[in-house]
């Protein structure tokens, strides 16, 4: 690996480039013509991974992003205590084959007479579940990817369905201002006990973790409903609610539940009856630790 200043970092076959301003990044990208990008908040985890491997098949280069975006957190969620191990992060990457690594410090994103007020929004989107409960997250999210996208000009973009509202709004942004870039969707890399993979899931301990593991059971529970031919989503949604508030859970505390919602997978409208693709989707809380997860029903 060589850091855009020309200093060798990693002896490697494939060379990889850090940029870790602006300017480097751009000057970098310019070389490398055809790219695909996997904008991240670093602590790669393997669901990171396979979205380097989808973008790999859409472009001769990749390039990944790894910026903790302080524009997208809460007042009270946890920007301060994110992971950031970049070591780990930058190896991941060069043994994934990354051509080029984007790992700007968060002055270099957002100087000092920067305008916060100048956001993206898509509120028919952005303000339902996740953004009920994190009122600017997509306000967030759409700026710095919006940012990332003019810096780095990626022709093809990957995101991950883990987070599939983030996926939508994302491709509604792009396809409304008309945004060059393809958005792809890559599928949610799970535990083989079924936890959805996230850089948060570090933060539980293991009795939190067991916890954590109704949310993909309640589910794949739906799930399970929905292919013997139930339709109703009020019976579906009561299927998954019962499995993440078991009180009988093995004696544990049941999570704390932000929302249990069956949605259109196109508008985010809240639908009684599964008759178009539909995302069931939970967010809950596991002691101090938010998870998010979703199941896609296709009728
Ligand atoms: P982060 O949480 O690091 O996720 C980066 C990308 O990895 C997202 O597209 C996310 O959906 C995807 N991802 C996370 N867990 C996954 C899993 N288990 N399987 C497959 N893909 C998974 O999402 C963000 O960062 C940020 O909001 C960002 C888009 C980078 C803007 O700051």
């Amino acid at each position: 690996m060589i850091a855009a200043t020309g200093v060798a970092m990693v002896q490697s076959a494939d060379i990889m480039i850090l940029a870790q301003t602006i300017s480097d990044a751009r000057t970098e990208r310019d070389k490398l013509g055809r790219m695909a990008l996997v904008p991240t908040m670093g602590a790669l985890h393997a669901g990171h991974l396979s979205l380097i491997e989808l973008a790999r098949k859409h472009a001769p280069k990749v390039a990944v992003s790894i910026f903790v975006n302080p524009t997208q957190f809460g007042p009270r969620e946890d920007f301060n205590k994110y992971p950031r191990p970049i070591e780990d992060d930058l190896a991941k990457c060069r043994d994934a084959g990354v051509d080029l690594v984007f790992n700007p410090p968060v002055e270099q994103m957002y100087l000092p007479n920067f305008f916060p007020e100048v956001h993206l929004d898509i509120p028919n989107l952005s303000n339902v579940l996740e953004g009920r409960i994190r009122p600017n997250h997509f306000k967030g999210v759409c700026q710095v990817v919006a940012k990332l996208f003019n810096i780095i000009r990626p022709d093809v973009a990957c995101f991950g369905q883990k987070d599939y509202q983030q996926y939508l709004v994302i491709r509604a942004m792009a396809d409304a201002l008309n945004w060059p870039t393809e958005i792809v969707p890559g599928q949610t890399l799970r535990e083989p006990d079924g936890l959805a993979m996230s850089s948060r899931n570090q933060y539980l301990s293991a009795n939190e973790r067991e916890r954590g593991l109704s949310i993909s059971r309640a589910l794949f529970a739906a799930r399970d409903e929905f292919a013997k031919g139930i339709r109703q989503t009020n019976r579906l949604l009561a299927t998954a609610q019962n499995i993440l508030l078991d009180p009988g859970n093995q004696g544990r505390v049941p999570l704390s539940i932000d929302y249990v919602a069956a949605v259109d997978a196109q508008t985010l409208k809240d639908i009684q009856v599964v008759s178009t693709p539909t995302l069931i989707a939970v967010a809950a809380r596991v002691g101090k630790t938010r998870l998010i997860d979703n199941v896609m029903l296709i009728p």
